[in-house]
């Protein structure tokens, strides 16, 4: 690491993952009242990915996008200093999502943590990865965003239901003495709209009960227009401001990714900043909101379509709960289509491999060392062992 010469986070490596089941609105239609032709017009949405095992989690779904991410970066999994992960829906309360993401990469040396900021966390998390680079507090930074709103969705209420996808989408950045990548970045709340997008139990407020559980309030629950009214406003403000924090105009855009919840909500921030529509990246059609997931989703598809190219000046925008709102201004460095180095990813897919052995290991040994210490501790082991040596030699067994 280098303290002294100016340092810039950018993107080395992309990738992402959706579940293979596919809703599409008329199979919504089926259960709740509502038509194709009210989604798409109201929405843009034509279908979204949903998890249909429940094995498939928030965290396999990250694993599987960063492991893409990671071969694109060439980057061994040892390499990465701290992974991130931003999302609404964890594995549990805790352990964080990102310390299981970590584990089942065989990411060794790496802090983990999770960020709530809603739709609005991966740009959060952007940020936050960007400035450990910067200070020199890390080298590469593995930021995902991973969602699975549909076991938090109410399929009996069609105000949300029909919005909602899952999947994940993840970046490495890396450290670059090149003035490219993260460049600057705008992050704002205002807690006052709270209660327009809310779970209302399961925290410390309303913990998990009968009641809760009866009542509905482990689900999302939304006041659609109002949502609909700030983020048209502040995307654009939000974009704005970030071209300025970057020295750039807006002209200079080469390619807008907002996040994807609604073709209206796009079109008309896109139309609000005077830009023309094919500056803009959409796939709202096909997963829906996929929240902190659905930004690093668009990007990878955008690069895969040849939408970005070196040198290209990015603004990636998003809104969500809390309320929030993030805007990230990104300059391409890295040639696309990514180049891999094919003796360094048979390498790192097997380190992906020996993670999990790796895992199993360090399992295996705590529980070994619990049943020999018991559950006081280490103060008096040799005694225990000798106990549990004379039980055993007596045909206990205990
Ligand atoms: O990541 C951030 C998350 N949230 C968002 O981005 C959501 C922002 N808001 C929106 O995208 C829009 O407000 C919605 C798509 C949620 C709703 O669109 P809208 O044009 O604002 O509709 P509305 O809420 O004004 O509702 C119009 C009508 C209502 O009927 P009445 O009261 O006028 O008789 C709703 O009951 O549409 C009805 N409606 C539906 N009808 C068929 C609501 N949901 C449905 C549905 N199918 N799924």
């Amino acid at each position: 690491m280098n303290g002294e010469r100016p340092r810039w986070a950018q993107i080395s490596g992309w990738g992402m993952y959706v579940p293979e089941r596919v809703l599409t609105n008329a199979d919504l239609a089926r259960v709740v009242d509502t038509s194709d032709e009210w989604i798409v017009s109201r929405t843009g949405i034509r279908e979204r990915h949903i998890v249909s095992d429940e094995r498939e989690t928030t965290a396999t779904m990250a694993v599987r996008a960063a492991r893409r991410a990671l071969r694109v970066a060439n980057l061994a999994p040892s390499q990465v200093d701290l992974v991130i992960v931003a999302t609404t829906m964890p594995d549990y309360p805790f352990p964080a999502t990102a310390c299981l993401v970590q584990d089942a990469l065989g990411a060794a040396r790496a802090g983990a943590f999770d960020l709530s900021a809603a739709c609005s966390g991966f740009i959060y998390a952007l940020s936050v990865a960007s400035s450990f680079i910067r200070s020199g507090s890390a080298d590469h930074v593995l930021v995902i965003g991973s969602e699975t709103l549909s076991r938090m969705a109410d399929w009996t209420d069609r105000n949300t239901c029909v919005l909602f996808g899952d999947g994940a989408g993840a970046v490495v950045l890396s450290a670059s003495t090149e003035r490219c990548g993260v460049l600057a970045s705008e992050l704002g709340s205002d807690g006052s709209g709270g209660e327009l997008l809310i779970v209302r139990a399961g925290g410390s407020r309303a913990p998990a009960n009968y009641n809760t559980v009866s009542n509905g309030e482990h689900y999302l629950r939304m006041n659609g227009r109002e949502v609909f009214r700030f983020a048209t406003t502040i995307m654009p403000k939000a974009t704005e401001a970030v071209v300025r924090s970057a020295g750039w105009q807006l002209a200079d855009l080469d390619l807008v990714i907002p996040h994807q919840a609604n073709i209206r909500i796009i079109e008309s921030s896109i139309k609000r900043l005077g830009l023309p529509p094919e500056k803009c990246f959409v796939n709202v059609e096909r997963y829906g909101n996929t929240s902190a997931a659905s930004i690093p989703i668009a990007l990878c598809e955008a690069v895969a379509q040849g939408r970005v190219h070196p040198g290209d000046k990015l603004v990636l925008v998003g809104f969500g709960a809390g309320l929030t709102w993030a805007a990230a201004a990104v300059e391409w460095g890295v040639p696309v289509p990514a180049k891999p180095k094919p003796g360094l990813r048979v390498l790192t897919d097997f380190l992906f491999g020996w993670a999990g052995v790796r895992s199993l290991w360090r399992r295996t040994t705590r529980h070994v060392y619990n049943w020999i210490l018991g559950p006081v501790g280490k103060d008096d082991w040799r005694g225990r062992m000798r106990q549990r040596a004379d039980r055993l030699r007596k045909g206990s067994g205990k």
